[in-house]
């Protein structure tokens, strides 16, 4: 048996990069997969893959940090597939600007994206896990918030709080069957790097394996996390990152 075999997971910004390649993976490893995007054109086409590739895949078109929303996507899963076992908190947004000029919406609008949407969409989807006695809650955090970053304040300061999230939520939760844990990627080599100013190849050189992160190491590792062997492992935080930061 495929280990996500009878599973159902949704992964937010599934579009395209990392989360494109978790829901392939996870549809790989045998769970039907609920791709949340704002990108129809993009979720489309990874449920294109994924039924290509003999899976079984829908796409919800929507704000995965706004609770109307994610309250529709959620009901469609379900009618769909019923229950939903396993979240990957993966949609993201990134942004480059010196302190100061980071403005106060700027602000809200990575906390609404990167660390609220989290809280809620857990907030949708816990209820039906413990009443399982079974889920896993896989957050999308960032290397720069264990290194520190410049130019990355606000990101940086969401995505830590995607890290104290996942610890407080995991011991909550340690007895319920339901785990929770947080993967930092390191440079992983997507659109949202292509797009940003970093240099990827450059960077990619001062990484101790002198290579950026492909989106399906991340993908990998969340898929250990949602089976069974990963069973006793919450609150952690899986750095898949080349070697750049050890903890
Ligand atoms: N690529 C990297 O090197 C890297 C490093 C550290 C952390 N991360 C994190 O990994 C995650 C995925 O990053 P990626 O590089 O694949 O990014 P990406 O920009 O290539 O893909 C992100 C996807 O999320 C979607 N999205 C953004 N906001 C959304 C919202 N509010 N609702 C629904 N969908 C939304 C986008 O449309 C896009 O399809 C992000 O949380 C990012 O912060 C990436």
């Amino acid at each position: 048996m495929r280990p996500l075999e009878g599973k159902v997971a949704v992964v937010t910004g599934g579009a395209r990069g990392i989360g494109r390649a978790t829901a392939l993976r996870f549809a790989k490893d045998g769970a039907a997969i609920s791709v949340w995007d704002l990108n129809a054109e993009g979720a489309q086409e990874t449920v294109r893959l994924i039924e290509q590739a003999g899976g079984r895949a829908m796409a919800c078109v929507g704000d995965a940090a706004e609770a109307n929303q994610i309250a529709r996507s959620a009901a469609a899963t379900r009618k769909a597939y019923g229950p939903v076992n396993i979240l990957v908190n993966n949609a993201g947004m990134v942004g480059f600007y010196k302190f100061l000029s980071i403005t106060e919406e700027m602000w809200d609008r990575m906390m609404q994206v990167n660390i609220k949407g989290p809280f809620l969409c857990t907030k949708e989807f816990l209820p039906e896990m413990l009443e399982a006695g079974w889920g896993r809650i896989i957050n999308i955090s960032s290397s720069s918030a264990q290194t520190g970053a410049k130019s990355m304040a606000h990101y940086v300061a969401s995505k830590g709080g995607v890290i104290g999230l996942t610890r407080a939520l995991a011991i909550e939760l340690a007895t319920t069957g339901v785990t929770v844990n947080n993967i930092p990627p390191g440079f992983v080599d997507t659109p949202m790097l292509r797009e940003s100013p970093v240099d990827v190849d450059a960077f990619a050189q001062t990484t101790p394996m002198k290579r950026p992160g492909r989106p399906e190491d991340i993908a990998g590792a969340a898929a250990w996390l949602a089976s069974e062997d990963g069973g006793y492992v919450t609150g952690q935080t899986i750095s898949v990152n080349g070697g750049r930061f050890l903890t």
